[in-house]
């Protein structure tokens, strides 16, 4: 059977909670598990993740404040049927898929997707808040929330915890546990503007090893949620 790739939406709105790590980690899960993967870029000002992984995969941008970057998303997501697309999302779309995102959720059954949503969080309200607002725009979408530990350790997110949404939630998503990068790292990543894959290439040595280290408790993160065996063996 043809078993379609979904679109994994890296989302989060709120600035800073880590989407843009999150999809760079994404994309080299996906990819070391053989699984071909594009980036659908949504975040037009300062396209960070398009630029680390422009050498890695197919990319296109398309801005989900108006109409038009919606129809292209669509039609892209349908162009590229045997492609897993991945979509880093803006702090700023907020509005945009509020007003918008009708027009995609319309249309996943049509174009054989499913959409996956990774729920970037930090420790705040504001967060949990916007992804209420958003399951309002997609109620069929299968939900993880991502605990980002560059904030804390699982048991910070207090607020998370405590929350009743995390019930639903967890009926058809899972919460999860992304972890933290030394910074040393992480600003490396970001001021070279590299995917993960070259940076494991490229590295000094001991930047490489605390690569490493937080590759595989990323890999057993995404594990929990995306089944590889299957999307390789029935595509
Ligand atoms: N798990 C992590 N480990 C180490 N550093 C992290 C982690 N998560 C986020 N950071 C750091 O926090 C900063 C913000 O992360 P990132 O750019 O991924 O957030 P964002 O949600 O994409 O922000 P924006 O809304 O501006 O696109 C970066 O400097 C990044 O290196
Ligand atoms: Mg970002």
């Amino acid at each position: 059977m043809d078993v379609m790739e979904p679109i994994y939406l890296v989302g989060g709105s709120k600035g800073g909670v880590g989407k843009s790590m999150v999809t760079l980690a994404l994309a080299d899960y996906l990819q070391r598990h053989d699984i071909h993967a594009m980036l659908l870029e949504t975040d037009t000002s300062n396209p960070d993740v398009m630029k680390a992984l422009r050498d890695d995969m197919k990319c296109s941008a398309y801005d989900l404040d108006d109409a038009d970057g919606w129809i292209g998303f669509v039609n892209f997501c349908a162009e590229h049927r045997g492609a897993a697309v991945i979509v880093n999302t803006a702090a700023r779309n907020q509005t945009g898929v509020t007003r918008y995102g009708g027009t995609l959720a319309r249309t996943l059954a049509e174009l054989g997707r499913q959409l996956v949503v990774f729920w970037v969080i930090n420790r705040q309200r504001d967060s949990l808040e916007l992804l209420h607002i958003f399951g309002q725009t997609f109620p069929d979408t299968v939900t993880h929330v991502v605990r980002n530990g560059y904030f804390g350790k699982p048991d910070k997110f207090t607020l998370y915890q405590e929350l009743q949404l995390r019930r639903s939630i967890e009926m058809k998503g899972r919460s999860l546990d992304f972890p933290d990068l030394a910074d040393r790292v992480a600003d490396e990543l970001r001021s070279q503007r590299i995917s993960i894959r070259k940076a494991a290439e490229t590295m000094h040595i001991g930047q490489r090893a605390e690569l490493f280290r937080w590759r595989e408790l990323c890999d057993a993160m995404f594990a929990q949620v995306i089944d590889v065996d299957r999307t390789v063996h029935e595509q």
